[in-house]
């Protein structure tokens, strides 16, 4: 029941189904049955407390009898960069003792390729009950993005990989019922390998706009204004640099494809170690601005891993604050989104007071109209380092600071 089992079994149970809505979780499971919500997702509460009053939804620490089963447990990596599969281990084997003939298991978790058939079908395998003879099987991936949860998995186009061709068919039929995208049906690995794809694809563009910003710095080009003239190419779309990637997603998926084929998986690789080093880029970048003076006082607005958003997994801003840190910098931070990080201050002039240096470190439209004025008087000194690409030049100029942009030296 977090950010992808939630809204999905909402939406089953807005369109009629029964739901029952497992998580291990006891804070996750009594808030949903009071119809509240402990994930961040704009009109999910108002649906969730509908379909509970309706009796559509219920939440429970563990599984039930049930016609169809949906996995959506978290994959993370390990410190090794490796796959960590015991989340869908373990709740695969919660529900094996209420497995039925007839009954159909879906894996939504994304997992590296094969691991439907190799993993999930063993451990269903264990109940007695022969997959593809007495269940079906399949793989059903997400692509929907936090703040449009909802909308996505209604419009957005869905692959379904099944064990075989009547798994894939009856997921389709269940999926149909919430789903008015198109629905693809394809086998279980090439299902897997799509959605590690999709995130790995937009990691390894992400890398190659960094690799160009390195370029351009090296070659006093401004690399924002070769991103965008080059745009202009109807078939090129370079894609934005920055500090690095975060999130739950980019920064993890291409991982597993590396993992299953390390020997051939050098630019998704090479993508992924570039990406990771670009906090320490940013990290040079101001040691050079401050002539590596550590008494400097620095002030970063935005922590998150993108813009309008509370999610700081993966954030490159946390591991730039942490080299500073590390580095003896005085830091402060100010993200509207954030309360419980140690060094976030209340307000943007509290973060400023007495600062050298200010850091644009996420563009949040709550710093689209910044208190220029306000902040330069509070300010000890008068530099602005825009690591986004997101403040006017002329307007923080206008008030007194040097401007300088990651990627146009
Ligand atoms: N969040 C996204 O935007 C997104 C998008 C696409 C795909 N995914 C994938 O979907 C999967 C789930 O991600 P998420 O963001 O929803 O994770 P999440 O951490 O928000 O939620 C997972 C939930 O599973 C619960 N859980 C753990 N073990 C369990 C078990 N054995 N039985 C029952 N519940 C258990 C946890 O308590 C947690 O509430 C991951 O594989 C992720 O990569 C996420």
């Amino acid at each position: 029941m977090g950010y992808i089992g939630l809204p999905t079994a909402t939406m089953f149970s807005c369109y009629g189904h029964k739901v029952i809505g497992v998580d291990v979780n006891e804070k996750v499971v009594n808030n949903i049955n009071k119809g509240k919500i402990i994930i961040e997702e704009p009109n999910l509460e108002e649906l969730v407390e509908d379909v509970v009053k309706k009796g559509n939804l219920i939440a429970s620490i563990s599984p039930k009898e049930s016609d169809v089963f949906i996995i959506s447990v978290p994959t993370p990596i390990k410190d090794d960069k490796t796959s960590d599969m015991s989340y869908v281990i373990s709740a695969t084997k919660s529900i094996i003792k209420y497995l039925k003939e007839g009954n159909i298991v879906v894996l939504e978790s994304t997992s590296p390729v094969g691991t439907t058939e190799e993993v999930v079908k063993p451990i269903i395998e264990e109940s007695g009950l022969k997959v593809g003879r007495d269940i079906m099987l399949g793989y059903c991936p997400e692509r929907v993005i936090p703040g449009k949860i909802i909308y996505e998995l209604k419009n957005n186009d869905r692959v379904i990989g099944g064990i075989d061709k009547k798994s894939a068919e009856e997921i389709r039929k269940i999926y149909k019922t919430i789903v008015d995208g198109n629905i693809y049906l394809t086998d279980c690995k090439t299902a897997e390998l799509c959605k590690l794809m999709e995130n790995t694809y937009r990691d390894v563009n992400i890398a190659l706009s960094n690799e160009l910003l390195l370029i351009c710095d090296k070659l006093n080009i401004n690399v924002w204004e070769v991103i965008e003239y080059s745009n202009k190419h109807p078939r090129v779309n370079l894609h934005t640099p920055g500090p690095g990637v975060g999130g739950h997603c980019l920064a993890v998926d291409p991982w597993f494809i590396i993992e299953k084929e390390p020997e051939l998986s050098n630019i998704i690789k090479s993508s992924r170690l570039l990406n990771d080093s670009m906090p320490e880029y940013v990290y040079n970048k101001i040691d050079k601005i401050l002539q590596k003076d550590k008494s400097k006082k620095i002030t970063i607005l935005g922590i998150t891993y993108k813009a309008n958003t509370d999610d700081m997994r993966e954030s490159p801003i946390i591991k730039l604050i942490d080299k500073l840190l590390k580095n003896n910098y005085n830091v402060k931070v100010f993200d509207p989104y954030i309360k419980d990080f140690q060094i976030n201050c209340q307000s943007i002039l509290e973060a400023c007071k007495d600062s050298d240096l200010l850091i644009l470190g996420v563009n949040h439209d709550y710093f689209k109209n910044l208190p220029l004025d306000e902040i330069k008087t509070t300010m000890k000194g008068n530099l602005i380092l825009d690591i986004r690409n997101f403040l006017d030049k002329e307007e923080v100029e206008k008030s007194g600071f040097i401007y300088k942009l990651l990627g146009s030296n």
